[in-house]
This record gives structure tokens, C-alpha cells and sequence, in this order.
């Protein structure tokens, strides 16, 4: 039992803290819009992120954490105000439920693989749970807002007040996420050392020894480089079929029969970071040919900016022709030649993208006016039917 002095002190800290809940605590209707913004800005940035591995798309990254932390308080205004009408469940409240739950598992698994946390679901790791958590609140989302939409009005905002809430709401939010990474460091974590992506360093350097990852179900036998050519085709000069002895620079390789009279290209050497979207990176020397080499072999038309990269299982993705004439067509990884599952014979190497853009099992490079939209969808359906 305290003395009547501790209960005075937890009494002043109570009326404190309640005092700071209504000092920060921005109209009910405000809180709703806030936490739909904000998961629609987490939700973008977090989709846009798979897209982004450049060092100056970084801050697609720090939006996401900022505004994942911030849900945090907007969430706790919410969860204070409607925890009383939980008691009656309908289908319309346990979904909502659902929700809360979803997203309350994707913040707790975000901040966790950030602190270096690792989880092993079979095939899928913890940023794998993140993101379906995450995923999984569009739909429960938009059901809510089908049964709980109610418009802003001018009455809901109080002028100065509100924005003061707000910066320091959102304020709070950006200070803990940086904090994150000074308590990162200061730990020592697995996550201290990890890329603005969130990926983690595994196998540089080390030739095949990098995990076999792939995009949806794309899983193909091994390709058998007699019965395998590289086409190239589209807005071109001369299109060329090319055998694997034609584009590989290994010796040994050249021994097997050419089926084509097109000249072999200069080895062409880049070291290049591949950073998974599953949340690992490495870094390698890719040995094989200049996409522009080869482009120039060919002759590219005038009108042609797009150059799409297709695998032997359907899978495909273009790159504007600029930055794909700097991308490499690796048949070896730190000198060995690439493994079934890197994508050999031929494994597209482009530097700055995440590694699902990085085609493996190439066999045809096709130049094109317009980008095919369709490898949207081929990127998600590829390797399904086998
Ligand atoms: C309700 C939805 C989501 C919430 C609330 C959420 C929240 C968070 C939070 C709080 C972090 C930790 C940020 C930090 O402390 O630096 C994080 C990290 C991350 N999230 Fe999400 N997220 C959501 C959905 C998604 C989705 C859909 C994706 C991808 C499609 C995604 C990808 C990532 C990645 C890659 C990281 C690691 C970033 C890093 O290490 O700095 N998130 N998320």
C-alpha cells in the first residue's frame, strides 16, 4: 500500500497525463481521416519501396516509417474512443477488429525486423509477414469505409490548435523513428547495419552463395544451354539468335557449339548490389555482356525506348532503353558460372533495381516503342501453370 504522499504524486501524474491526452487529442472525426491518411501514405510507400532500391528514393523508406510510427497515437485516440462498443460484435465490428489487429501485427512486425528481429515461416521470413499484414488492411479498409464514411466539416478543425496537435503528433512520430536508428546503432542489432531498404547484407562477394529467392512461382528446370539461344528481336537492325558460347566469357564455355555467325562480345564486368524485396541484399562482380553491346550489334531504331528483358518461364520486365544499354546480361556471379537457380545461362543484371526486375533465365531481349503493361501481370501469373 502506498503512503498518502505516493498517492498524491500518482494522482498529479495521472491528472497530467490526462490533462496531455486533451491537450493532443484532435477531433474524433479528425483522428478517423488522420489514421486513413496515414495508412494510405504506409500503404503507398510501402508498395512504391518494392519499386525503389536507389539511395535517392530513400526517402520513400523514412515516409513509410514515419508515418507507420505515427499511426501509433492516432490508433490510441481511436482504440480509447470506441473500446466501449466493442461489447455488442457484429460482422461490421469484428472486421473492424480484423483491421485493428492487422495493422496493430504489421506496426509491431515493422518495428521488429527493424531492431534486427528474423522470423522463419517455410518459404517467407518476418518483412514477408509485414507486408501481408499490411496487405491484408486494404480490403478490410475499404469495407470499413463502405459502412463508416462520414465527410470532414469545417467544425471538426480548431484553427491553431489543430496544427499544433499535429506538428506535435507527427513531430513525435519522426523523432522516434529517428531515435530508431541511434538505438539501432547503440544495440547493435542486425537492423544497425541493414540498407534503407531494410535489407539485410548476405553472401557479397561470395560467387552463387546468395539465397534463391523467387517472384511468385516462378520455378522452372534447369535450362540446358544446347537447346538455348538469346533472341533479340523488336525495333532492331538485324534480329540474331545467339548461343550460349556467343555471350558467355568463359573460356571452357566457348568450346560448345556456336549456332549463329554473329561475332562473341567483349567480356563485360560490373559490380552491382542485388537487393531482394524479401529483405536481404549482396553484392557481386557480374561477368557477361553490355546490353549495349549487344544493342549495337543489332542496330536499335530510332523510335525504339524500351528494352524488355523475357525469361524461359514467360516472366518479363522492361528498362527505358538509356539506362538498359548499361545493364549486363551475366552468365557468371565473382567469376563462377551462375547456378540454376541465379538465372542461368542468363540472369539480367540492373543495378539500382530491386532484384525481382532482375530477370533470370533470359532468352530473349526484345526492343520496343511502347513499355507492355502486361508484364505487370506476367510478373505475378509466370511460372502458375507449371
Ligand atoms: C498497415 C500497413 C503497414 C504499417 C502500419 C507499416 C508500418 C511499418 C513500420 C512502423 C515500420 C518500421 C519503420 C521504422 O521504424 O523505420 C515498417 C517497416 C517496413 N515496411 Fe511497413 N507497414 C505497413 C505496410 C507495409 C507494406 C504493404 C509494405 C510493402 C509492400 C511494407 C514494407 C516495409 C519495409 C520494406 C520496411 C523496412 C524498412 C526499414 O527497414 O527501414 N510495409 N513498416
Amino acid at each position: 500500500m502506498g503512503t498518502p504522499g505516493d498517492r498524491g504524486t500518482s494522482g498529479r501524474v495521472r491528472t497530467a497525463l490526462a490533462r496531455l491526452r486533451t491537450l493532443l487529442s484532435p477531433h474524433p472525426r479528425l483522428v478517423d481521416w488522420s489514421l486513413f491518411a496515414l495508412l494510405l501514405v504506409v500503404l503507398l510507400t510501402g508498395v512504391l519501396g518494392f519499386l525503389s532500391g536507389r539511395p535517392d528514393e530513400a526517402w520513400v523508406f523514412a515516409t513509410h516509417g514515419v508515418a507507420g510510427i505515427s499511426l501509433v497515437a492516432f490508433l490510441y485516440f481511436k482504440l480509447r474512443r470506441v473500446r466501449g462498443r466493442l461489447a455488442e460484435l457484429t460482422v461490421t465490428r469484428a472486421l473492424s477488429v480484423l483491421m485493428v489487429l492487422a495493422t496493430v501485427g504489421a506496426l509491431a512486425t515493422g518495428v521488429w525486423w527493424v531492431f534486427g528481429g528474423t522470423l522463419d515461416l517455410g518459404p517467407w521470413g518476418l518483412l514477408n509477414l509485414h507486408v501481408g499484414l499490411g496487405l491484408l488492411v486494404v480490403p478490410l479498409l475499404a469495407y470499413h469505409l463502405t459502412r463508416r464514411f462520414r465527410p470532414l466539416s469545417s467544425t471538426d478543425f480548431e484553427g491553431r490548435r489543430t496544427a499544433l496537435q499535429y506538428t506535435a503528433l507527427v513531430g513525435a512520430g519522426a523523432l522516434a523513428w529517428r531515435l530508431q536508428g541511434s538505438a539501432n546503432r547503440l544495440l547493435d542489432t542486425a537492423g544497425a547495419t541493414r540498407r534503407f531498404t531494410g535489407s539485410r547484407e548476405t553472401g557479397s562477394g561470395d560467387g552463387n552463395a546468395f539465397p534463391v529467392t523467387a517472384w511468385v512461382a516462378d520455378d522452372p528446370d534447369p535450362v540446358s544451354v544446347s537447346d538455348w539461344t538469346l533472341s533479340v528481336r523488336g525495333l532492331v537492325g538485324s534480329p540474331a539468335d545467339l548461343a550460349y558460347a556467343a555471350v558467355s566469357p568463359a573460356h571452357e564455355d566457348r568450346a560448345l557449339a556456336v549456332r549463329t555467325d554473329r561475332a562473341s562480345f567483349a567480356v563485360h564486368e560490373d559490380r552491382a548490389l542485388l537487393d531482394c524485396t524479401s529483405g536481404w541484399y549482396s553484392e557481386h562482380d557480374w561477368q557477361g555482356l553490355r546490353v549495349g553491346d549487344l544493342l549495337d550489334a543489332v542496330g536499335v531504331h530510332e523510335d525504339a525506348a524500351w528494352v524488355q528483358f523475357r525469361s524461359v518461364t514467360g516472366y518479363r520486365w522492361s528498362l527505358p532503353l538509356a539506362e538498359a544499354r548499361d545493364a549486363t546480361l551475366a552468365t557468371h556471379v565473382d567469376g563462377d558460372r551462375l547456378a540454376h537457380g541465379h538465372g542461368f545461362p542468363l540472369r539480367l543484371v540492373a543495378p539500382g533495381r530491386r532484384g525481382f526486375q532482375w530477370v533470370k533465365w533470359v532468352e530473349e531481349v526484345r526492343v520496343t516503342r511502347r513499355r507492355d503493361r502486361s508484364e505487370w501481370l506476367a510478373v505475378f501469373v509466370s511460372g502458375v501453370e507449371e
